[in-house]
C-alpha cells in the first residue's frame, strides 16, 4: 500500500519535472530569433491610449520613399571609408582598430547649417559590414544608417550615398549602426559639427571626444595630455562628446564655464559654473565655454591620462584638478517658451519601463533586460501618426544606468522624478536614465519612418534593450539577421 503510493508520488513528480522541463525548453525554442527577419514582425504594437491610426495596416510608404533630396549639387561632399587597421596610441600602445579613412575617431566633419551634405561611405575590408548613423540628427528615414531597418549593410566591396540638409546646429557625431556594440567600440566613428549658417565659430572651436579603446580612455585618440596654444582673451568653445558606453565623467580646471549646448541644443542663458563636473551619458554631447584666461586651462577625462591643456604659451603648468558637483540640466539656464510643455495635450501616451528578469534572449539564458516586462523581440513598437505631440515616461527599474537614445527626434524634457526642470529648456537625444529614476519626455511626431528607439550602452543594446517608434503605415523592404548580413546591434 504505502509502496504504491512513493510510486504514484515519484510518477507525479516525474512528470511534472518532465513538464517542467518541456516549458523551459520551449521558452528557449521560443526565444530563438529567425535567421532573417522583418522587425516589424515581431513584439506587440502600442498606440499609446490614442486611436488605431487609418493607415496602420495599409502599409502606404516604404522607408525607401522617406530619403534625403536627391536632386542638386551638395554644400558640402566627403567621402568615408571603413577599414581595419592598427592604430598607435601617443603613449606607443598599438590598437587592433577598425577606422574610416585610416584614423579613430575618423575625420571631424564639420558643415554649415542649411548646406545639403552629400557623404559616400565606402566599405574596404571590415568584413561584418558597416553603416553610418548620425547620431543626433533629424534626418529624413532613409539616410538614418540602420542596417536592417533603413538599408543593407555595406560589404567589402560596396559603398552607400547619404544625402541630407543639415537643418540643426551643434555637435554631434557619427558611427556605424552595424553591429555596433563590437565594430564602435573598435573605432568605427567620428564627430560632426555643424556651425551656423552665418558668422564665425568661436576663433577657438575643438572637439573634445572621449572613447576607450581595449581599456584605453582616450580624448580625441589620444591617451595623453595634448597641449595648445590660446591667446589669453580668445573665446573657446570645446565640444565634449561621449562615445563610450557608460558616463564620462569632465573636470574643467583653470576657469570658469559656460555650458552652451546640451546634445546639440543650445542652453538659454547660461550662467557660469566653477568646481563643476560634467558627466556626459554614453553617446551624449555638451559643449562649453570660456574666455581663455591669462593661464592654463584643462579639459580633463577625470582619473585617466586624457586631458586637453589649453595655455598661453603651449606649455602649461597645469592648473590643479577641481571637484565639486555635477552638472544637472534639469536646472540650469533660464526658461523660455517651447512649442509645447506639460501642460499641451498629448496625442499619445507611452511608458517605457526597462527591468530585468531570468529568461532566454535568442536562445541564451541569463538575466535578461526586458522593456515593460518582455524580452526582445517580445517589446512594444510605439506607433504614432505624423503630426501627433508623443509623451513618452521612462523608468529605470535596474541597478545599472541606461542612456535612452530616441532615433530621428528631439525630446523636451518636462521632469525628472515628477519634479519639473526648472532651467533652460532641455532638448535631448541621449538621455541618462540613472537606476530608480524616472523621466517625461515630450516629441513631436514630424519626421515619418521607422525610429529605434534603444540603450546607448552598446551592449545593453545588443543584448535586447533595444525597440521603434514606428509612423502608421511606414514599412521596411529591409530585414535583419543573419541571413542577411543585417546586424544592427
Ligand atoms: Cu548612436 Cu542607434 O545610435
Ligand atoms: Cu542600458
Amino acid at each position: 500500500m504505502r509502496a504504491t503510493v512513493l510510486k504514484v508520488l515519484a510518477a507525479v513528480g516525474a512528470l511534472l519535472a518532465l513538464a517542467g522541463l518541456l516549458a523551459l525548453g520551449r521558452m528557449w525554442w521560443d526565444s530563438r530569433l529567425p535567421s532573417t527577419y522583418n522587425v516589424m514582425d515581431f513584439g506587440s504594437h502600442d498606440f499609446g491610449g490614442g486611436a488605431v491610426p487609418a493607415g496602420h495596416h495599409s502599409g502606404g510608404v516604404s522607408v525607401d520613399g522617406l530619403k534625403g533630396p536627391q536632386g542638386g549639387a551638395p554644400d558640402a561632399r566627403f567621402t568615408l571609408t571603413a577599414k581595419q587597421g592598427t592604430m598607435r596610441l601617443p603613449s606607443g600602445r598599438t590598437i587592433d582598430a577598425l577606422t574610416f579613412d585610416g584614423k579613430s575617431p575618423g575625420p571631424e566633419l564639420r558643415v554649415r547649417r542649411g548646406d545639403l551634405v552629400e557623404v559616400t561611405l565606402r566599405n574596404a575590408d571590415v568584413d561584418t559590414g558597416v553603416t553610418i548613423h548620425w547620431h543626433g540628427v533629424d534626418v529624413p528615414n532613409a539616410e538614418d544608417g540602420v542596417a536592417g531597418v533603413t538599408q543593407d549593410a555595406v560589404m567589402p566591396g560596396g559603398s552607400y550615398t547619404y544625402r541630407f540638409r543639415a537643418e540643426q546646429q551643434g555637435t554631434f557625431w557619427y558611427h556605424t549602426h552595424q553591429s555596433s556594440a563590437k565594430e564602435v567600440r573598435r573605432g568605427l566613428l567620428g564627430a560632426l559639427v555643424i556651425e551656423p549658417s552665418a558668422g564665425a565659430a568661436a576663433p577657438v572651436d575643438l572637439v573634445a571626444l572621449a572613447h576607450d579603446y581595449e581599456g584605453t580612455p582616450t580624448l580625441n585618440g589620444a591617451d595623453r595630455v595634448t597641449k595648445r596654444r590660446v591667446a589669453p582673451g580668445t573665446p573657446v568653445r570645446l565640444r565634449l562628446v561621449n562615445t563610450d558606453n557608460t558616463p564620462q565623467r569632465f573636470t574643467v580646471a583653470g576657469t570658469p564655464f559656460r555650458v552652451l549646448a546640451v546634445d546639440g541644443t543650445d542652453v538659454n542663458e547660461p550662467q557660469p559654473l566653477e568646481n563643476t563636473r560634467l558627466v556626459v551619458a554614453g553617446g551624449g554631447r555638451y559643449d562649453v565655454g570660456f574666455t581663455m584666461p591669462a593661464s592654463a586651462v584643462e579639459l580633463a577625462l577625470q582619473d585617466t591620462n586624457a586631458a586637453l591643456a589649453l595655455s598661453p604659451d603651449g606649455r602649461g603648468d597645469l592648473p590643479p584638478p577641481t571637484s565639486g558637483s555635477d552638472f544637472d540640466p534639469a536646472v540650469y539656464g533660464r526658461p523660455r517658451p517651447t512649442p509645447f510643455d506639460a501642460q499641451s495635450r498629448f496625442d499619445r501616451t507611452f511608458v517605457l519601463k526597462v527591468g530585468r528578469k531570468p529568461g532566454f534572449y535568442d536562445g541564451r539564458p541569463g538575466i535578461q533586460w526586458t522593456i515593460n516586462g518582455g524580452i526582445y523581440p517580445d517589446v512594444p513598437s510605439f506607433v504614432v501618426e505624423e503630426g501627433d505631440l508623443v509623451k513618452l515616461s521612462v523608468e529605470n527599474d535596474t541597478d545599472s544606468v541606461h542612456p535612452m537614445h530616441l532615433h530621428g527626434h528631439h525630446a523636451l524634457v518636462l521632469s525628472r522624478d515628477e519634479q519639473a526642470v526648472t532651467g533652460s529648456p532641455w532638448w535631448t537625444d541621449t538621455l541618462s536614465v540613472e537606476p530608480n529614476e524616472r523621466y517625461e519626455l515630450a516629441f513631436r511626431a514630424d519626421n515619418p519612418g521607422l525610429w529605434m528607439d534603444h540603450c546607448h550602452n552598446l551592449k545593453h543594446a545588443a543584448d535586447g534593450l533595444t525597440m521603434h517608434v514606428v509612423y502608421a503605415g511606414v514599412t521596411t523592404p529591409f530585414r535583419v539577421g543573419g541571413g542577411v548580413h543585417n546586424h544592427p546591434e
